[in-house]
């Protein structure tokens, strides 16, 4: 019998370990916290040792705050790392990416395979002019020449700069103008719901305002006409296929840069994060085998995010990769051609590890459980979530109609510039519970504190900081070395600040508690967006739900709620009581929400989170701000036009 719901987010309810799952597990105690603790940079050398380098490092961690480096003196490529040494050790036939299009076609790919188009691609890119050092912007759809895309420039130490396939051409202008690449790598198109994403058409419009670009090379997939200019544009099928399969890895410094990415930023103007090669590679590669309990020889694995995120970078890419995982890469979106695909693409590949975001399971619970029942998942044995905080509801929905009541559920906190994940459980070691991230993994300082930095103990609420330098950390802001100071550093004494609140519950486990930016002041008491989020969504009906604290006369701010429902739920004022009491319940009264419009969709950047101050500035009737890195501007008109007329009805 499956267990209800309402068992499963009893008060207190817990989820140790699974006996099968534990029995196979990497990490089964805790010791290794304690270890990782009394010695932090032995533990992260050892971690590093599971690397292939060509020179020793012989310094760990050089630490001049905010400024640090890691395995200094010490030389390595990571294209080697996630290629050659398999091939060489024997594994050239594993499969490292099983890569599902959105029209149906497929292609299997091996280790060897990649490592000599990788190196096809690098011989490629060295005819095109690029050099060590120089800047290669990619902007690309999730095919399969979008990783190799990725490793060819890492292989030649041509630092990548990764645009999102979906963006505008005004900011892959601004990211290409920021990075000064020398080359862009585009698509003729993207497939995305059947249709075509016209890529080479917005890199066009793009790149005649990008006087650093020489050269433009095209992929081709979607086999519609594209604009060319004679001389710049190189067609990938003229020029890769002819390249010999011989390219050797260039020595890297370990403080060399491996990539640019610009933040998704749900505010201020992107910033360039530079990751590095040595410490980047060693926390990525330890993390993914340790936190998704990595079997490399059986494990099929499947994170579903896109590569244009760090989410990719980091777990489809050099991770995985580094670790001879066999991954599946799928180019489209979850409801192409209908709202299982991704459940027959987990039962087609006998997916074993499924790493998604709350955004996606909050809309699979939406469409309802019908679509995952209509499929054998029986070979999933580990989730992951990233991206947001994940709701207790989002968290046991997942536990229970994607992993079967058998897979721990592992919450991965972590930003574009941690590089890595830092906080969350080790499934094999880890007692669960729903909607925390648990803790910080071994070898990662973190701690909550107040306004002054002090740390408040345990339990309590406040600001997150993390308190020591780690392998994958940011090693700034492309050009702009102040405001990687100012900030990242500035707001507390020789702590990493990272913009989140979170609190610590009676037995240290870390709840986080979204952007520190969407805490509403209501009435002299802070209130979490996330908090009030989770209490609506806790109700059956609501799917998804976002709040926003606008000005209020009297209470200083009031809290406006955007709610979807759940399929089989129509709106009415009495619903709007019902949530309303729900959450007074739930928080208190001083946390129901003012106002709750119903809506269909959300405002999200592409990569799924929900822009707030975009609804702050609907809820407060102001223009609305930036909207350009919305996936859909749409939605948002359409949400004020309603919440304007009903405004009137309900205030
Ligand atoms: C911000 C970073 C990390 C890759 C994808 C996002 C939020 C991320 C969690 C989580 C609560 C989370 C934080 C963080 N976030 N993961 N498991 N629980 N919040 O990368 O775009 O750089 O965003 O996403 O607010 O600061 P990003």
């Amino acid at each position: 019998m499956p267990e209800t719901i309402e068992s499963l987010l009893a008060e207190g309810r817990t989820f140790p370990p699974p006996k099968d799952f534990k029995a196979d597990a990497l990490v089964v105690d805790a010791e290794i916290y304690d270890e990782a603790d009394t010695d932090t940079e032995g533990f992260w050398a050892q971690a590093a040792a599971a690397l292939d380098w060509f020179e020793e490092w012989h310094t760990v961690c050089e630490w001049d705050l905010p400024f640090a480096k890691w395995f200094v003196g010490g030389k390595l490529n990571a294209s080697y790392n996630c290629l050659d040494r398999h091939v060489a050790a024997g594994h050239g036939d594993q499969v490292a990416y099983h890569w599902e299009g959105e029209p149906g076609d497929t292609r299997t790919i091996t280790y060897s395979q990649l490592l000599d188009e990788v190196s096809r691609l690098a011989n490629a890119l060295k005819a095109l002019g690029v050099e060590k050092g120089d800047r290669v912007n990619i902007y690309l759809g999730m095919v399969p020449e979008l990783p190799m895309a990725l490793l060819a420039c890492a292989r030649i130490g041509a630092p990548h700069s990764v645009v999102f396939g979906g963006f505008s051409a005004d900011s892959l202008r601004d990211r290409i103008n920021d990075a000064q690449a020398k080359v862009l790598i585009t698509g003729d198109g993207a497939w995305r719901r059947g249709a075509v994403v016209p890529l080479k058409d917005t890199a066009d419009v793009a790149v005649a305002e990008c006087p650093s670009i020489e050269k433009v090379l095209v992929l081709r997939r979607t086999e519609q006409d594209v604009p060319w200019t004679d001389g710049r544009d190189v067609w990938w099928h003229d020029l890769v296929p002819e390249q010999s399969t011989e390219c050797p890895p260039e020595p890297m410094d370990a403080e060399d840069l491996l990539y640019l990415l610009y933040t998704s930023g749900t505010t201020a103007k992107p910033k360039g994060i530079m990751h590095t090669t040595g410490g980047y590679l060693t926390q990525v590669s330890w993390t993914h085998s340790h936190v998704f309990d990595l079997h490399s020889d059986n494990d099929v694995y499947w994170c579903a995010a896109d590569v244009g995120w760090v989410t990719g970078h980091s777990y489809i890419v050099y991770g995985p990769l580094a670790n001879r995982t066999t991954s599946v890469l799928y180019e489209g979106t979850p409801d192409f051609p209908d709202k299982d695909r991704l459940w027959q693409i987990v039962e087609k590949y006998k997916v074993t590890i499924l790493y998604t975001a709350p955004t996606a399971i909050r809309t699979f619970m939406k469409w309802g459980p019908e679509w995952p029942e209509k499929r054998d998942l029986s070979s999933l044995r580990l989730l992951g979530s990233v991206g947001e905080p994940i709701n207790p509801e989002a968290w046991v929905w997942y536990w229970q109609h994607i992993g079967g009541g058998r897979c721990p559920v592992v919450d991965t906190w972590w930003q574009t510039e941690t590089g890595a994940i830092m906080i969350t459980p080790l499934p094999g070691a880890t007692t669960l519970k729903p909607g925390s991230a648990t803790f910080p993994l071994p070898g990662i300082g973190a701690d909550v504190v107040d306004d002054a930095g002090n740390s408040v103990g345990i339990p309590g609420g406040g600001y997150l900081v993390l308190t020591r330098p780690w392998p994958s950390m940011l090693r700034g802001i492309w050009g702009d070395p102040e405001r990687y100071k100012e900030t990242y550093w500035s707001r507390f004494d020789g702590k990493y600040f990272a913009g989140d609140g979170a609190k610590r519950d009676a037995d240290g486990y870390f709840w986080l508690l979204g952007r520190v930016d969407d805490v509403m002041l209501v009435s002299g008491h802070n209130i979490s967006t996330a908090e009030v989020e989770s209490a609506l969504v806790s109700h059956p009906a609501v799917a998804e739900a976002a709040v926003v604290g606008k000005t209020d006369a009297t209470t200083g701010q009031a809290i406006a709620a955007f709610v979807i429902l759940r399929s089989g739920n129509e709106p009415s004022d009495a619903l709007v009581d019902e949530l309303r009491d729900h959450v007074g319940d739930t928080i208190g009264p001083i946390a129901k929400p003012k106002s709750i419009l119903f809506t269909e969709d959300l405002p999200k950047t592409r990569s799924g989170k929900i822009m707030r101050r975009l609804l702050k500035d609907v809820s407060e009737d102001h223009a609305l701000g930036d909207t350009t890195t919305l996936a859909d501007p749409s939605v948002v008109e359409g949400i004020k036009s309603r919440y304007l007329a009903q405004a009137t009805e309900q205030d």
